[in-house]
């Protein structure tokens, strides 16, 4: 068998040595080639103290082979057959691929580690099958994903957050001990977005070596990094799996999520470049190539209130701005007048709707809109007709009472019968009424996730995908949108099966910036859902003009959540005018390289997109600036000696507060050359706090 694989992308390497275990060498820049001393060049000492031998750090580490620290796997057969150590069996490898085939002949386990590393894009996908191949049933604790890193990766920036406050981030030091984050919501989560940085120390946006990670999985995980007391570091990432919830028979197989993962010398914004540039060629499928047309969600304009006629009017108002696609959101079917019913009975409310849907659809439609609706299809309400004949396919443990969270519990997708009801109900929404998108709420964690009184987690995961690819293959041209309380449920893995995300409940322009900036790291704008909400935003009560309101919305997939019947011709005129500028760069927003820049005062944030020909920046000011001046806007571009128009797009339409004099170019057109953009830079006018501007340069 050979001693080394090499994969190689575009710009990178990873070297994996194959001995007992594989083990890799190196991942990160490309290596020409594979040096004749390698090995010999890089045997470890052994210390004192320690164990006689050299215990490599394997792509799954074993504490039976003397890895202290978190194994990859864990597992037992009635107690025995805890501590599985593999050897090499077979291996397969091209450039861009390796599958190792490890077994363990006493424990009676095989594995099956799968690397690839994506040519174009430079991401790495990683993933582990464990076989049984004994008699007896295994049960299995645990199977992540490893991967090791130099040790010059020395600080951590990971996620944290909650319902309206998604995408926050820390950064701590990484020298010793590590971090762990665990899921056991039964979702994504707001809290745990499963993804985390590892860079060199003070590696920012645009400077440093940094080695990104993200697991695709929609329910509970595990994500840690160690570093172990002999220096050697590594991120490990799987399935949190709850007591007894996998058990294998003769020959069966699990299978972990998918483990992403890139690196990059060019801070975050190589990271995110990589991942948007994975997503857009191997995660998102749209049905067509169409735009992504902009939005208008009824939730926050009526909630609970439907009207057939009113509603018509706002599609009327909705497309006179501009709209392209009108959602109906929550409230539309039988007994839901507010949240604590019916959930589950998907039939359309004749009371409210008494000539049905078509008209109000026709409507849309005659408006050149696209018609959408809102489903929340893994809930019944405890005041529902679903739960009175069906109380018995509610996830839950037999004994015991489990709180409800919106009022509402779990419906067990693993349970056939609740599945089919499922699948129809939304099958017959899809086939009666011309609907081109649903958006597929998830209101409430996993509590007592019990099927037949078993840990159903990975179950009922695997059972929503599969309601996802049934309906897929049904509808093939209806999008979906996934949402969970805003942004509970967004990962590479549910977005295989759905075309956009909605970031957050909290459609706060100063929230949404930070929010919107740690989702950007991960996922391109077109599947960012981002609305304008009205000035006095209904999650914070905050107020904002709506400029920064617009500027936020602008740069992800754009829509409005409000009721325009409602706001006065002047706010109506704006929106027409945000969602106009939207769709001007539309295409360069949603095709183009997104970036940030690192901010000289850090109480902006800037950030934008380029496709090599033209570029957008978006400057907003977070809060009070750091100085009475504002440092120049810097801009690297990709050719230096080219020579860019350079103009303001967007500004704060109300006068400025901090600046008596505005530098005149800012009603003008520059033509600046690319070092001079990027050496010397352009003077910004002074920006009031919450407020923001947009610079667009054209390549002449
Ligand atoms: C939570 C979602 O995030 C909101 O946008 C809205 O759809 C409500 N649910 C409806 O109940």
């Amino acid at each position: 068998m050979q001693k080394i694989v090499h994969l190689k992308s575009k710009k990178h390497s990873m070297i994996i040595k194959v001995g007992r275990v594989p083990e890799i060498l190196h991942w990160g820049a490309n290596i020409a080639k594979i040096d004749p001393d390698l090995i010999l060049s890089t045997e470890r000492p052994i210390s004192q103290a320690r164990l006689d031998v050299d215990v490599p750090l394997s792509l799954c580490p074993e504490l039976g082979s003397g890895h202290f620290n978190a194994p990859g796997i864990e597992g037992h057969r009635h107690g025995e057959d805890w501590a599985p150590v593999f050897e090499m069996k077979a291996l397969t490898c091209d450039e861009q691929s390796a599958s190792f085939t490890l077994e363990d002949t006493v424990a009676k386990l095989e594995l099956l580690i799968e690397v690839k590393l994506d040519f174009n894009s430079d991401v790495v996908q990683k993933r582990i099958t464990v076989k049984n191949v004994a008699d007896k049933e295994y049960c299995l604790g645990k199977l992540s994903s490893t991967l090791s890193l130099p040790n010059h990766a020395n600080e951590l920036m990971t996620f944290h957050g909650r319902w309206c406050h998604e995408f926050q981030t820390q950064r701590l030091s990484f020298e010793h001990g590590g971090f762990m984050q665990e899921n056991r919501r039964g979702r994504t989560s707001h809290e745990n977005f499963p993804g985390l940085f590892v860079g060199s120390k003070g590696f920012s946006e645009q400077v440093g070596q940094v080695w990104g990670f993200h697991l695709g999985w929609s329910g509970n995980h595990q994500l840690r990094a160690d570093v172990r007391s002999d220096g050697r570091r590594f991120v490990q990432a799987g399935e949190l799996l709850l007591s007894g919830e996998v058990h294998l028979k003769e020959g069966e197989e699990y299978q972990s999520p998918w483990l992403y993962a890139t690196y990059s010398n060019t801070g975050l914004n190589g990271i995110s470049e990589r991942f948007h540039e994975f997503v857009r060629a191997n995660i998102i499928k749209f049905p067509t190539k169409k735009a992504r047309p902009v939005h208008l969600n009824t939730w926050e304009g009526i909630y609970f209130d439907h009207k057939p006629e009113y509603i018509m009017q706002m599609a009327t108002e909705a497309a006179e701005m501009g709209v392209e696609r009108f959602i109906i959101d929550d409230g539309w079917f039988i007994g839901r007048d507010g949240e604590r019913a019916a959930l589950g009975d998907w039939y359309l409310d004749e009371k409210k709707y008494p000539n049905g849907l078509e008209p109000v659809i026709n409507h849309v439609n005659e408006q050149g809109m696209e018609f959408g609706l809102w489903v929340e299809p893994e809930m019944v309400s405890e005041d529902s007709n679903l739960y009175r004949q069906h109380p018995d396919w509610v996830l839950s443990l037999p004994g015991y009472q489990q709180p409800s969270g919106r009022w509402q519990y779990v419906l067990d997708l693993q349970n056939p019968d609740c599945f089919s009801y499922l699948f129809d109900r939304l099958n017959d929404l899809l086939t009666r009424y011309n609907i081109g998108y649903f958006k597929w709420d998830m209101n409430r964690e996993l509590v007592q996730p019990g099927h037949h009184g078993k840990p159903a987690v990975h179950g009922q995961t695997k059972a929503l995908y599969r309601l996802f690819d049934e309906l897929r293959l049904a509808h093939p041209d209806v999008e979906i949108e996934s949402c969970s309380s805003g942004g509970g449920r967004i990962d590479f893995e549910i977005l295989q099966r759905t075309h956009r995300f909605w970031a957050s409940d909290c459609n706060d322009a100063l929230e949404r910036q930070a929010i919107q900036r740690g989702m950007s790291y991960f996922f391109p704008p077109e599947v960012m859902g981002a609305h304008i909400g009205p000035a006095e935003c209904h999650s914070t009560n905050r107020r904002h003009a709506i400029n920064m309101r617009g500027v936020t919305a602008l740069s992800g997939h754009m829509g409005v959540e409000l009721d325009p019947v409602k706001e006065s011709a002047e706010e109506k005129q704006a929106f027409a005018h945000y969602i106009q500028l939207h769709k001007q760069y539309r295409d360069l927003l949603h095709s183009g390289r997104s970036f940030r820049i690192d901010p000289a005062d850090q109480s902006q944030n800037i950030y934008g997109v380029e496709n090599g020909e033209e570029m957008l920046i978006t400057v907003c000011q977070l809060a009070m600036p750091n100085h009475a001046l504002p440092a120049p806007l810097r801009v690297r571009c990709v050719e230096k000696e080219a020579t860019y128009e350079v103009k303001i797009v967007e500004m704060p339409h109300t006068s400025f507060q901090l600046m008596k004099q505005r530098p005149q170019w800012l009603d003008q057109t520059l033509t600046l050359s690319g070092d001079n953009l990027e050496e010397i830079g352009v003077t910004l006018p002074i920006l009031d706090p919450e407020s923001a501007l947009i610079v667009h340069l054209k390549k002449m």
